[in-house]
């Protein structure tokens, strides 16, 4: 069912420090700042041959950083996208087999314009997945 691993996320404390370790440091590259006010983060993709590493910073009062960062102030891995082609039917069959769709479980437009929803940590091993519609 599951795709391509889209991209790992990570949460950071200093986003311009973080995009200055993977763009100088690491020598990759690296998207340009973009809000997301509907998710209440600020995105930055550093772009990999074989995925991207999506470096999330908090934006606005309400944002879900904000409380990750508050208890991991050093940051951390956030989460995994794996793609999916049918997101619909993908999602039906999670919420059969009991697992939990975040939010009110219809897909939210994600970083890329492209339907996105983000199942439960804990139906995931401690892990929050997005699952990501891209074209088949
Ligand atoms: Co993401």
């Amino acid at each position: 069912m599951i795709g391509k691993l889209n991209h790992v996320a990570i949460a950071v404390p200093d986003l311009d420090a973080a995009i200055a370790k993977y763009r100088d440091l690491l020598g990759a590259k690296v998207s340009e700042p973009q809000n997301l006010p509907e998710h209440g983060v600020t995105v930055v993709f550093v772009l990999l041959d074989n995925t991207k590493i999506e470096l999330l910073y908090p934006l606005g009062e309400a944002s879900p950083i904000a409380g990750y960062l508050a208890k991991n102030p050093s940051g951390g891995v956030h989460h995994l996208c794996f793609e999916v082609v049918d997101l619909a039917e993908a999602t039906d069959r999670l919420v059969r087999s009991g697992v939990r769709v975040l939010g009110d479980g219809k897909p939210k437009t994600g970083a890329h314009g492209l339907p996105v929803v983000f199942l439960h940590p804990k139906d995931f091993d401690g892990t929050l997945i997005e699952l990501e519609e891209v074209a088949g």
